[in-house]
């Protein structure tokens, strides 16, 4: 097993660096670590808290439900040509992520390489989208699975994309092979899809209780479609236990979550209310996205803990390298300097590509040629991270006219199964260290269950009558505004 490491790398938020204005210095970042364990206490000294922090960090330790499922996949291997993934936020995410990170690029494409089932992950109810995929899926039917995903199983967007399904499977293949095409992955105890399964034996992966949906990457909901699509989750899950022992260092010099958290606690507090995440990576592009729901749900609360209204929460932005050198670097070096920067940036990519030789008539380009791709990556990382360090352009002697902006990186040895296990459970602690500081409850989401509820309003659900009234008439279109 590689035994390859993420590290975060902090120096360039620090004032020594920086400058006082924009950088922490060694004394207030010590002071937010010493506040730290007092604050984890609090926040633990509520039985409900405690448990739901507890329950996701049990996870990367449970190998009897990696064991499960990878038996489970043998036994499903050899008549699965395509995975289906229902499922939305917290029960997708994962799944897309670890997908992009850890399978080749042409996954789904190249049936050469592809080791397991074509994988399609369904985070949205886009008529056209999911149309023309059954279009495309209709003569492969017999030989595709699709793994339900639902904490709650209520949640309309996956139990209506169910029903479509379930619907086609018993049209098509009556009730057993309907049933042998379902894998449902649900609460363990609770919820619609578990009545659903139970009345109708279907076959269902557990969420442990209090496991919530953004906290559930390392639980049967991501580890199914990973091992089906040959994603090695033994190493997943030792990435995450490894990185489990290092954030629970009590000296918070050392421990990567607790510098995390206070860096970026203060940093909030000291008017960057935004945080960009950067992977320097296309495979850790939606690792991005998989972190902006973290981030966004368990941080971005109206009460704290104690009932105070505070309305906290900074806002993440996914940006990646180096795409968006060429979309957002402009803004991000010459707007407001009201952000947070994290960094992703590989050592050792899997393969490279040799830059091919310079034309006759563009000498120009000659210093280009023969270079490695991943060392222009990684020099481009640099070189953004230069444009954000640095007050004046090169040679310039005039007065500065800019400001110097905080940027963290986290440093991947490589990318494997190993640091990305590594990776989700760093910053799935980070954020229950932030939400300490802020002193809020990082596991619940009332807005979201509130957008929940008035889509059942909407859609007729008995009960709603009055929300659908009152959603009515805000959203009515009113014509004397239409211009
Ligand atoms: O993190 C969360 O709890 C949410 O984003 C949920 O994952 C999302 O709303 C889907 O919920 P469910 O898995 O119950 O369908």
């Amino acid at each position: 097993m590689s035994q390859s490491q993420i590290n975060l790398y902090y120096k360039n938020v620090m004032a020594d660096v920086i400058g006082a204005e924009h950088g922490i210095t060694k004394k207030q970042l010590d002071e937010q670590l010493e506040k730290l364990p007092e604050k984890l206490q609090e926040m633990r000294s509520n039985p409900e808290l405690k448990m739901k922090e507890e329950a996701y960090r049990k996870l990367p330790h449970d190998t009897e439900t990696a064991k499960q499922i990878k038996d489970l996949v043998a036994e499903l291997k050899s008549r699965c040509e395509n995975l289906v993934v229902l499922g939305i936020g917290g029960s997708a995410l994962g799944n897309i992520a670890l997908q992009t990170a850890l399978k080749p690029y042409m996954h789904n494409i190249d049936d050469k390489s592809r080791i397991g089932p074509r994988l399609f992950v369904f985070d949205n109810i886009d008529p056209n989208q999911l149309g023309s995929f059954l279009d495309w899926v209709d003569d492969k039917l017999d030989k595709t699975i699709f793994n339900v995903i639902s904490k709650l199983g209520q949640t309309a967007e996956t139990i209506s994309q169910f029903m479509i399904i379930r619907q086609l499977l018993l049209r098509k293949f009556g009730l057993e092979g309907y049933k042998d095409r379902i894998i449902v992955t649900t609460d363990v105890k609770e919820g619609t899809l578990r009545t659903i399964s139970k009345e109708e034996n279907l076959h269902c992966l557990e969420i442990p209780q209090c496991v919530g949906g953004r906290f559930s990457v390392l639980s049967a909901v991501g580890l199914f479609s990973a091992a089906m699509c040959g994603v090695d989750i033994d190493s997943l899950l030792k990435g995450a236990r490894d990185m489990d022992a290092r954030v629970s260092c009590e000296d918070f010099n050392k421990n990567p979550a607790a510098i995390n958290a206070a860096i970026n606690y203060h940093y909030y507090n000291h008017g960057k209310k935004i945080s960009v995440m950067m992977p320097y990576s296309y495979a850790l592009k939606d690792l991005a996205d998989w972190y902006r729901q973290l981030w966004a749900e368990s941080l971005g609360k109206a009460e704290d803990r104690e009932g105070n209204e505070v309305h906290i929460g900074p806002t993440p932005v996914k940006a990646l390298g180096t795409t968006d050198q060429h979309s957002q670097v402009q803004l991000y070096r010459e707007g407001p300097n009201d952000k947070l920067f994290t960094f992703l940036q590989v050592s050792n990519f899997d393969r490279d590509l040799k830059i091919g030789p310079a034309p006759d008539c563009a000498p120009e380009l000659e210093f280009l040629a023969g270079k490695d791709l991943s060392t222009l990556l990684n020099s481009e990382k640099k070189a953004t991270e230069y444009a954000l360090l640095q007050n004046k352009d090169p040679g310039s002697t005039e007065q500065p006219y800019l400001t110097k902006h905080p940027c963290l990186t986290v440093l991947f040895d490589e990318v494997n199964a190993y640091t990305v296990g590594q990776f989700i459970y760093l910053f799935e602690v980070t954020t229950s260290f932030v939400a300490a500081l802020f002193g809020i409850n990082p596991y619940d989401q009332p807005a979201v269950e509130l957008g929940k509820k008035a889509t059942f309003a909407l859609m007729g659900r008995p009960g709603y009558g009055k929300l659908a009234q009152q959603i009515k008439s805000l959203t009515k279109i009113d014509g004397d505004f239409l211009v």
